[in-house]
């Protein structure tokens, strides 16, 4: 509970300079010719001198993808995904209800990038390996006030139905229960017609944990939601020597 709290109000402006540090930058990988994600550092934030909390990895393997931290670097990549993508996110999601612009989506990865580092969201680009582009999202988000976590994805529309997202939701839920070790629990939510993203967390063990209603924000919304969830010591149980990036 305090993680979360002392975490959502850790802005900028009570940042002690003195209470950040910083691990060296890592070398980068390429997502596409001309393009290099420089990855950037793991920022630890420490409020007032005596609660430090450790940030994710800016790379988390996941099997065929990376999830790469959000860094503006990735933005032709992100773009060139979100536009082969448009229709489903636009049937599924509020964020696509009209094409965004290149400038939106740069202040997106910025903002990103800052979430980061200030540990309100850590959000990653899903970077295939093979193909050294970026093939969808996923992230974490801070729940206020609790001590769980949200996770949210989508993959790019060429690239679905081959194991992305279900490796992706692993990496995370291993990484949050590893580097956050306040966080009991992990949540996925969706609208209820939405059955593809709905097999992710299934698939993984994640418990149906309840049906709510939700808004109405795109097409395919059908007003209610599922929320699936898991429990730390059950995803520990379930793990059993499991790595997220095999
Ligand atoms: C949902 C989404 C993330 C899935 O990504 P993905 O990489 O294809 O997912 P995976 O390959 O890991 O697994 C997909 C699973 O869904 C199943 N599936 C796909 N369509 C389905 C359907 N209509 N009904 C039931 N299951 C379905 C697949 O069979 C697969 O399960 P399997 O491996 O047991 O066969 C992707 O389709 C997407 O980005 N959709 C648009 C945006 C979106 O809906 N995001 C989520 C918002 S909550």
């Amino acid at each position: 509970m305090a993680l979360l709290s002392r975490r959502a109000a850790c802005r900028a402006a009570d940042l002690n300079p003195q209470g950040l540090t910083e691990a060296p930058v890592q070398s980068g990988i390429s997502v596409k010719p001309g393009l290099r994600y420089k990855v950037g550092t793991t920022s630890f934030c420490d409020l007032n001198n005596d609660y430090l909390v450790p940030s994710l990895p800016d790379q988390l393997p996941a099997g065929a993808v990376v999830l790469c931290r959000w860094h503006v670097d990735l933005l032709e990549g992100m773009l060139n995904a979100i536009r082969m993508s448009f229709a489903e996110l636009h049937h599924w999601t509020a964020y696509a209800s009209t094409m965004p612009s290149a400038e939106m989506i740069a202040r997106d990865l910025e903002d990103g990038d800052e979430s980061f580092r200030l540990g309100t969201k850590w959000l990653y680009a899903l970077c295939d390996v093979d193909l050294d582009e970026v093939v969808g999202c996923a992230g974490l988000y801070l729940q206020d006030d609790t001590d769980s976590l949200d996770i949210g994805y989508w993959v790019r529309s060429d690239c679905t139905g081959r194991g992305h997202a279900t490796a992706s939701v692993r990496a995370l839920t291993d990484a949050a229960f590893k580097f956050f070790p306040q966080v009991k629990r992990i949540e996925i939510a969706m609208d209820r017609a939405n059955l593809a993203s709905a097999a992710i967390p299934r698939k993984l063990g994640y418990m149906l944990d309840r049906e709510e209603d939700r808004p109405v924000e795109s097409d395919g919304d059908s007003g209610r939601g599922f929320v699936w969830s898991v429990e730390r010591s059950t995803w520990l149980r379930m793990a059993g020597g499991q790595t997220s990036g095999s």
